[in-house]
């Protein structure tokens, strides 16, 4: 079959299978046996002194959008055994080695509950969201969606975290984000955005990083 026959979203589709088979840090998650390569993403916040975000060994984490798990796998790393990592997700998952893992909506009465459940009356040290909206293939249209996941995500970390904790979340540069960045600035005495080189440059995916929470 002719490339003119093909139809956009064809053409569109192997572009991306072309991009993601050549993606060196695609390569990198084989050859490490990670369950993504946003793995990376994660790992370089974490790894970098200069944003300051230090996980302690006994903290208490929430991944939400966990799906399927790669960060939720390093973030177990961080906390060790006396930590504890709670990950929510609409999918379902495989078991990830000392992590807690909840099938539902976040923002659902279900999942705030199971996660009630899972926290044992312990403070949330860090929220961390690499969650992205159901996307229609309309810019607008997803980043309207993204930026009120983004919107829950910061009542969710309101509701959760304790004093001086932190919260990383991903969101999309466009409409919505100059109002929702000031809403953040008001819970966080720092703010901070970070692209990591994992995300591709190609996206207008980024990290919002909202450091000692305050009321
Ligand atoms: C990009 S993936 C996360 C990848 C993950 N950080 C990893 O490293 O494996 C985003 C996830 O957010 C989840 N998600 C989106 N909205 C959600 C919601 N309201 N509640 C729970 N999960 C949600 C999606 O199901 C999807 O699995």
């Amino acid at each position: 079959m002719g490339m003119s026959s093909k139809s956009k979203s064809d053409r569109k589709t192997s572009a991306w299978f072309q991009r993601h088979a050549n993606d060196p840090h695609v390569k990198q998650a084989q050859r490490e046996g990670k369950r993504s390569r946003a793995a990376f993403k994660l790992t370089e916040i974490l790894d970098n002194e200069k944003h300051g975000l230090k996980i302690k060994r006994n903290s208490v984490v929430i991944d939400l959008g966990c799906a399927p798990g790669s960060w939720s796998v390093e973030l177990a790393k961080y906390v060790g055994r006396e930590g504890l990592v709670i990950g929510i997700d609409l999918l379902p998952l495989n078991p990830i080695n000392g992590v807690t893992l909840i099938q539902a909506d976040f923002d659902s009465p279900a999942g705030q509950k199971a996660l009630a459940e899972a926290l044992k009356g312990r403070a949330v040290d860090l929220v961390v969201s690499d969650m992205a909206p159901e996307m229609s293939g309309n810019k607008l249209v997803d980043q309207m969606r993204m930026i009120g996941l983004n919107e829950m995500t910061l009542h969710f970390a309101r509701q959760y975290l304790r004093p001086d904790g932190d919260l990383l979340m991903k969101t999309f540069m466009g409409e919505g984000y100059d109002g929702f960045r000031r809403d953040l600035g008001t819970s966080f005495k720092k703010i901070k955005n970070i692209k990591p080189a994992a995300s591709r440059k190609t996206s207008s995916e980024f990290f919002l990083l909202g450091k000692t929470f305050h009321q």
